[in-house]
């Protein structure tokens, strides 16, 4: 592949690589865990990992991927030669495939949400109808699926389009929409009467619920969030050109991801305090407690429908990073065109996740369906979650160190000698040496139950 599409401006890098670790995460995960885990004394904690892991990871996954100038196996096949380091890349793939294959389902629910809210399904809700709707929806038979198709649909078409013409334009016109909606919705909620318990329930730090499997929680939601230790980043990495500054965009990305999680606490906790809401409500959350809390504003119903419409672009963006991961390695690797490659990707994935569709809920005709204790939908997440991807960020790192070695670092980190920035480079190899492995090492080994404190 000598003529491989780039990224052809570092605005579009930062809009690509954000809309990437910009996704569901954000929306209700990230407020939903601060609130429940201690406000700002999890926000710090969650801070620590991004710096001493998330970051760390996703700036050697882009060494690795812009190094090579190839998908995650190919890069690894090229850079160590007749090893077997290439696993990683195609446990990379496994992971993008497992997160498909959940998150398209919840994608569709967001989708359809936005039509609901347009259709005026929560003018004047009740708790009964929310929840009504909301359990309705998830336990068709059929419903969750339609949707999960359309964004398949949806998302295939602009990977078709390419990496140039497809991912940099749509997220470089799609991210900024995201943020101004979501300026909105800030508005509205932090200037309701009653808005200041929500702001104190996010940002008053609670260092008494701070404890071990806090951190734990925190450190796997910054690789989540990042979109680290699957291959993403080697991917979009490998589309960088040679001026962009590695560490410098990974910096940008991780704050403007955190901005983006904070404005989304500010959308909705205040509200959920304003009306009297519990705000730990899990993944209802955003399906049960989001449309009747919007439901009692004056303007609710657009305000609602602008939600789930910048939610939904978030986790389109998001879902774009997570194809393009086995569409480069069928074309790079495989030989197919682009098209074809994403057509059987996204086929794969439809026939598989409807799997997650149908086992989201107890009442789902496959809810009662369990493997490892597990139904298809949460042992995805869980395989993908809490196994592939700090496996994967793991080895990434130590690949750095050991396989790639401190020369070839600086010199990609420098842009073979442009930049001025040995301290960073200096400070960047201590880190992945000996501080990121051993984090990851302790949540994983904790996480699969191997070790307890
Ligand atoms: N970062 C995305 C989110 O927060 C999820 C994601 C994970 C995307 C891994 C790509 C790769 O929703």
């Amino acid at each position: 592949m000598q003529n491989r599409d780039k990224f052809t401006t570092s605005l579009g890098v930062l809009t690509a690589t954000l809309g990437s670790a910009v996704g569901l995460g954000n929306i209700w995960k990230f407020p939903y865990f601060t609130g429940q885990y201690g406000g700002a004394a999890f926000i710090v904690i969650y801070l620590i990992c991004v710096v001493l892991a998330g970051i760390p990871v996703m700036v050697s996954e882009f060494v690795i991927g812009r190094r090579a100038n190839s998908n995650p196996v190919g890069a690894f096949k090229k850079l160590a030669p007749g090893s077997a380091w290439y696993l990683i890349g195609y446990s990379g793939i496994a992971a993008s495939f497992l997160i498909m294959l959940f998150y398209t389902s919840v994608a569709g629910w967001v989708y359809s949400y936005i039509f609901r809210a347009l259709g005026g399904t929560f003018i004047n809700t009740s708790p009964e109808t929310t929840v009504g709707v909301f359990g309705k929806l998830i336990t068709s038979y059929y419903e969750p699926i339609v949707w999960q198709i359309i964004v398949l649909i949806v998302v295939s078409s602009i990977i078709i389009a390419g990496v140039q013409k497809g991912i940099e334009r749509m997220t470089k016109t799609l991210m900024p929409i995201l943020f101004v909606l979501l300026l909105l919705c800030d508005i509205r909620a932090l200037t309701l009467p009653g808005a200041q318990k929500g702001i104190e329930f996010l940002f008053k730090p609670d260092f008494v619920k701070l404890n071990r499997e806090v951190i734990i929680i925190a450190l796997g939601l910054a690789f989540f969030k990042l979109s680290v230790g699957m291959g993403t980043m080697v991917t979009y990495g490998s589309y960088f050109d040679n001026r962009q500054n590695l560490p410098a965009t990974a910096i940008k990305v991780a704050l403007s991801d955190i901005l983006v999680s904070m404005m989304a606490g500010l959308a909705i906790f205040p509200a959920v305090f304003a009306f009297g809401f519990e705000p730990d409500a899990g993944p209802g959350l955003l399906f049960i407690t989001i449309p009747m809390v919007f439901s009692k504003m004056p303007l609710g119903n657009i305000l609602l429908t602008i939600f789930f419409l910048l939610t939904a672009i978030a986790a389109t963006t998001a879902m774009m990073s997570l194809l393009e991961v086995p569409v480069a390695y069928l074309v790079e690797e495989k030989g197919f065109s682009r098209p074809t490659a994403t057509i059987m990707s996204a086929v794969t994935i439809a026939l598989l996740g409807s799997t997650a569709s149908l086992s989201a809920d107890a009442g789902s005709l496959l809810g009662t369906v369990k493997i490892f204790g597990k139904t298809f939908f949460d042992l995805y997440d869980y395989i993908s979650s809490n196994i592939l991807m700090p496996v994967g960020g793991l080895f990434t790192v130590l690949f750095i160190v050991w396989i790639l070695g401190k020369k070839s670092l600086a010199l990609e980190l420098s842009n073979n000698g442009q930049l001025n920035n040995k301290g960073v480079v200096n400070l960047f190899y201590t880190v992945v040496k000996y501080i990121t492995p051993l984090l990851i090492i302790i949540i994983f080994l904790d996480s699969i139950g191997i070790l307890k404190f």
